[in-house]
């Protein structure tokens, strides 16, 4: 299999439901390292150009100004399979979708307030990745 990195946001809503650790722990339950990780204040701009893909859809600002509503918990993760295997871990974006046991079924509250965000493919999550980290704040896992 291949050892993949990919990049993670524990969002405003988790972050003040203080279920940090246990995100965390479900990444390191299933073969998910933490290898870079910081608390952060997301700025309007950074936030606009984090999601500029979404710009032309009709919950953009909803999702700028949620996302920049509190601090955000930002980690890159690596593990075999980490792109796909942290999508799994999370679960539909609409928790009412959510699979049972998945970080949104347990933990989100709704389509915009869904607790993580996780890159969809390896390109993104090398662009999402370099977006937070300069590479040498990235540690190898193994
Ligand atoms: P998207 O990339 O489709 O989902 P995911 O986070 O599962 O990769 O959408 C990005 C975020 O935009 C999503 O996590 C929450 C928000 N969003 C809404 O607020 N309303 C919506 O209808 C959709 C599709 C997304």
């Amino acid at each position: 299999m291949a050892l993949e990195r990919t990049l993670s946001i524990v969002k405003p809503d988790a972050v003040a439901k203080n279920v940090v650790g246990e995100i965390y722990s479900r990444f390191e339950k299933n073969g998910l390292k933490v290898v870079a990780a910081k608390m952060k204040q997301l700025s309007k701009q950074e936030a606009e150009g984090f999601y500029a893909v979404h710009r032309e859809r009709p919950f953009f600002n909803a999702l700028v100004n949620f996302m920049i509503s509190g601090p955000v918990m930002v980690q890159v993760l690596e593990g075999d399979n980490a792109v796909l295997k942290n999508r799994e871990l999370m679960g539909a974006t609409n928790p009412k979708e959510a699979a049972a046991g998945t970080i949104r079924a347990d933990f989100a509250d709704s389509i915009d307030a869904n607790a993580v965000h996780g890159s969809d493919s390896l390109e993104n999550a090398a662009i999402e990745i370099a977006y937070f980290f300069p590479a040498t704040d990235v540690y190898a896992g193994r």
